[in-house]
């Protein structure tokens, strides 16, 4: 007896052996057909049944959902739809699934809305769409991990816990062990945070850049990739209050360097799933063809999941400056004719997303990777550029994403950082370590951060960040 995943059968193609294979049923037709599914493959494996020498009771328990031990040979089938089936010589019901109860939840085999999905996110991982998302998630970040390690990166884990702002956006989750109906309070009244675990005010991480510089300062070349948490109010399709980051993160490298690092990664990764899971990418491609249907016709996309995600694997991004942006935006038919919601007047306006999807979807119809930002609609940390006004930063657009990465050269001078940071008003005694880097052996260095959910939402072509993450996390929304 051989035991097996149901991806192992089809890849190796054992046949006339004794196999045991054990998963859920999907279906069970003419009380003779179980499509079986364990997980490792989008596809089921067809068992076949002798219901004339089944137990009666054992037969009424093969329903939706349940799991089942078989054990059988391995044949070619002779029916349409598969190459592979079991003829069953022996089964055991290992848990039922009652279908009364089955017929309310997602498992019923139907077609679900989204949304209902959402609801039952703990049984959503057997639908065919979310086991294809979720088998794409692992792998691209397998592939992320493996790109880093062939090219000589450390992986290093940032603290989650931590005392700083990174991104001086204030949208901080606190960490406090203090009781919430009787806090300890100073002499003005405030809480003290003095006393709560830590001794002093604490937070759930926005970003691992501020510890990952450290560490590109004594290890050369590393990056972080966990969890990060930001409490901005903002409900839409592209943003969680937990979401996982890529932060690579580089000593000696400039924004040039830093744009190659990012393109490449991107590249890289894609054609990694293109070759290694083309049979979730092709379910998820004829889902997406089915969706766009339902779309009026001038809203749809021209590309196919597949053809999008190999046009971006072989083709350069579109680098383009802040200012040139401004002239494409300002001199725009939907600009003009005062389409957008918010108009470009201005060079200095940060960009919305209406902006970075016309530039990346209307204009050049290809990834666009944005630099030299205004200073002062950037984050502290950016290295000023000699022109006073704008600063070494980057992001990269995405069709249909908008923004998928954020990154830049980091000021390297102690000066001007201090200076930079006195302006914000952020307190030098909170980040002394982080200036300590500009006086012991200061040098141009640079990272970016990619967010994950919005890579997999790309490769996925899902059109909502809630449904490739396993347990959303958003406003008023923390089930499971
Ligand atoms: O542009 P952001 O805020 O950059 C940083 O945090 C820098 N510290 C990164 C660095 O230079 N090391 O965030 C980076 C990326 C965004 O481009 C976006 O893809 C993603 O993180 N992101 C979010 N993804 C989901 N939900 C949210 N609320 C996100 N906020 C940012
Ligand atoms: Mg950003």
């Amino acid at each position: 007896m051989i035991q097996s995943t149901v991806a192992e059968l089809f890849e190796k193609e054992i046949k006339h052996i004794d196999i045991e294979v054990k998963g859920w049923v999907k279906s069970f037709r003419a009380n003779r057909f179980i499509a079986l599914s364990d997980g490792s493959t989008i596809k089921t494996i067809q068992c076949v049944v002798d219901f004339e020498t089944m137990d009666e009771t054992l037969l009424k328990q093969i329903t939706t959902g349940a799991a089942l031990q078989i054990q059988g040979n391995l044949v070619e089938s002779q029916g349409k739809g598969q190459t592979l089936e079991i003829q069953v010589s022996n089964i055991a019901v290992l848990g039922a699934a009652d279908p009364d109860l089955v017929s309310k939840t997602i498992l019923q085999p139907k077609r679900h809305s989204l949304e209902f999905l959402r609801e039952q996110a703990h049984l959503r991982p057997r639908t065919n769409t979310f086991g294809a998302v979720m088998r794409l998630r692992s792998s691209l970040s397998f592939a992320i991990h493996q790109y880093f390690h062939q090219n000589g990166f450390n992986y290093m884990h940032a603290p989650i816990i931590t005392g700083s702002d990174a991104e001086g956006a204030g949208e901080m989750f606190r960490i406090t062990t203090l009781d919430p109906k009787n806090p300890p309070l100073t002499q003005n009244g405030d809480v003290d945070y003095s006393k709560d675990f830590f001794g002093k005010e604490t937070n759930l991480t926005v970003s691992g850049q501020l510890e990952a510089e450290t560490y590109a300062m004594a290890l050369g070349k590393v990056y972080t990739f966990g969890p990060t948490f930001r409490a901005e109010n903002s409900n839409t399709s592209r943003h969680l209050a937990e979401f996982w980051m890529i932060e690579p993160e580089v000593a000696f490298m400039d924004l040039e360097g830093n744009m190659d690092l990012a393109e490449n990664l991107l590249k890289s990764v894609i054609d990694y799933i293109l070759e290694h899971n083309l049979e979730d990418l092709t379910f998820l491609a004829q889902r997406l063809e089915q969706e766009e249907k339902s779309k009026p016709q001038n809203e749809r996309s021209e590309m196919g999941l597949i053809e999008k995600l190999k046009f971006v694997a072989d083709n350069n991004f579109k680098r383009v400056s802040y200012t040139e942006a401004i002239d494409i935006l300002r001199n725009c038919k939907p600009n003009k004719k005062k389409k957008f919601k918010f108009l470009i007047n201005q060079w200095g306006v940060d960009l919305q997303s209406e902006h970075e999807r016309y530039l990346v979807e209307k204009h050049f119809k290809c990834p666009v990777i944005l630099f030299d930002y205004p200073a002062n609609i950037k984050a502290f940390y950016m290295r000023l550029n000699e022109d006073g006004k704008t600063v070494r930063a980057m992001d990269i657009l995405f069709p249909g994403i908008g923004e998928i990465v954020g990154g830049s050269q980091r000021e390297e001078r102690l000066e001007v950082l201090k200076e930079k940071m006195a302006a914000l008003g952020i307190p030098e005694d909170e980040l002394w370590w982080y200036l300590d880097l500009r006086t012991y052996g200061t040098a141009v260095h640079s990272g970016f951060g990619l967010g994950f959910e919005r890579l997999v939402m790309f490769a996925t072509g899902m059109g909502n960040i809630r449904d490739v993450i396993p347990y959303p996390r958003t406003p008023h929304n923390a089930e499971f």
